[in-house]
């Protein structure tokens, strides 16, 4: 019998998600605009694709370079927008060599996210080369190889000084945000206009404000198929697992088996968890067992259900608008979780939800966790130097390289879990031929 269990949620899918809540996803972009934002940021707003004011944002040369850009719900295309260029004096403008799809940028696609635009260029994980920089710029030079931070963080605030660089307070003005959450969250790379509308890398160029903060040097010995990996999904996995607060002994169960549910099953044996337990529906249980022949699996399917299929009340909330997120999986977590245990929440949660199981939580005592958007600054050198070491191996995740060319498709066949595709490398014309070990290129086209 283990002493003590964590539970460790990463997804909850908004799966029912209907036409009332986009509509009501952009129109906050439209009260936000009306309302003006708070003027707390010290870096530009807005800026998600150069095409928006080319006199400012765009490269004077002219250059085109292809991105993938947000159209809508279930609709994204790789088009040709203009290069971005330095626009404030501590902004780097990277080379992009690698980046990623993760599951928050389904949340994307599905248009779950407040005040995504049409037009916005998406992804907030990517790795490159730094091409230009502005007069500000101390600690990067032309010609690095670096890797950045999802979050944009200022490095000067309160929370940055602290390097909870998630919650810096320099970078996002947005006043939704603000209301909704008591205080904004820090910019994102690629994520909406609610967390400051900053254009994303799966891009062959990105913008970075505060480029001397939010960019990590990778050394020759890590190759951009592992160095990407530290823009967010091991940094965002190894603080669930520290934040939530995994101990030698643990009993740890993770609900979501994707990339980052696998790597926090990693970290959470390699801190000294018992027993590690991945609970989700699908080929991934398999994939992660093939990978890691200690974590135990569970497909919740294949549980006794009572007479309704579940989540049927929510159902309907969402589709009436009276809630934005499900508490079905917190509640899971905390009837499952020992006494006096805790639960972290990683997952993507946006807004408010019913039924939540407060008797549970104050009853048994148990410790409900956010982990926040994670702090990628406050771990980032330490994990580097544990892929440095070997002790980290990201590529066990990645299942796929492929063109960012092909993006659009990527995006279809990464939600439906087709082709055995998860963590994929998403190279462009800039990327160095696949490191050892790293999969080789797939592609689509005839
Ligand atoms: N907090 C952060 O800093 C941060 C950073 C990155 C990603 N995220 C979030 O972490 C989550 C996981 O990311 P990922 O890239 O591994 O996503 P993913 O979409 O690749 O994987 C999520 C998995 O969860 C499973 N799942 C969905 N509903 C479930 C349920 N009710 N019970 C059990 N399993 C369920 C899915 O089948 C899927 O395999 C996403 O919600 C993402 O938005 C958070
Ligand atoms: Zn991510
Ligand atoms: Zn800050």
């Amino acid at each position: 019998m283990a002493t003590r269990t964590r539970c460790v949620t990463f997804k909850i899918e908004n799966w029912n998600f209907n036409q009332v809540i986009i509509a009501a996803s952009q129109a906050a972009f439209k009260v936000e605009q009306a309302v003006g934002h708070d003027g707390s940021a010290t870096t530009q707003q807005d800026v998600s694709n150069p095409a928006l004011d080319r006199s400012k944002y765009a490269d004077p040369s002219g250059e085109k370079m292809k991105a993938l850009i947000w159209m809508g719900k279930n609709h994204v295309e790789v088009q040709e927008v203009p290069k971005p260029h330095v626009v404030e004096p501590r902004d780097v403008v990277l080379r992009v060599t690698g980046s990623t799809i993760c599951g928050s940028d389904l949340h994307l696609l599905h248009g779950t996210i407040l005040e995504l635009q049409k037009g916005d260029i998406l992804g907030h994980e990517f790795c490159g080369i730094v091409e230009s920089v502005g007069p500000q710029v101390k600690n990067v030079k032309p010609g690095q190889r670096v890797v950045a931070s999802f979050q944009i963080a200022c490095g000067e605030c309160g929370p940055c000084k602290k390097k909870q660089s998630s919650q810096c307070e320099k970078t996002n003005e947005n006043s939704l945000a603000a209301a909704m959450y008591g205080t904004q969250t820090a910019g994102l790379f690629g994520y909406s206009h609610f967390t400051g509308g900053f254009a994303g890398g799966q891009a062959e160029y990105v913008r970075v404000p505060f480029g001397d903060v939010n960019l990590l040097k990778l050394p020759d010995s890590v190759p951009d198929e592992k160095g990407l990996y530290l823009s967010d999904v091991i940094c965002t996995a190894w603080n669930a697992i520290v934040d939530t607060g995994v101990e030698k002994g643990d009993v740890v169960a993770i609900w979501g088996a994707g990339p980052i549910g696998q790597m926090a099953a990693d970290f959470s044996l390699h801190n000294g968890a018992a027993r590690v337990i991945l609970i989700d529906n699908n080929w991934r249980l398999a994939y992660a067992k093939s990978k890691c022949l200690r974590v135990e699996t569970l497909n919740y399917t294949a549980l006794k259900r009572g007479e309704y299929a579940k989540g049927w009340a929510h159902y309907f909330e969402l589709m009436l608008g009276m809630e934005t997120d499900t508490s079905e999986l917190v509640n899971e977590m905390l009837t499952s979780v020992k006494s006096y245990g805790r639960c972290g929440i990683t997952g993507v949660y946006t807004g408010f939800t019913n039924h939540f199981n407060i008797g549970a939580l104050m009853e048994r005592g148990i410790r409900l966790i956010g982990n926040g958007q994670a702090p990628v600054h406050m771990y980032w050198e330490k994990l580097l130097g544990m892929v440095e070491k070997g002790e980290i191996d990201p590529l066990k995740m990645v299942t796929h390289r492929v063109s960012l060319d092909e993006m659009d498709t990527v995006y279809m066949k990464f939600d439906k879990k087709e082709d055995g595709m998860q963590k994929v490398f998403v190279q462009t014309k800039f990327s160095a031929p696949p490191a050892k070990g790293s999969p080789v290129l797939t592609t689509w086209k005839e």
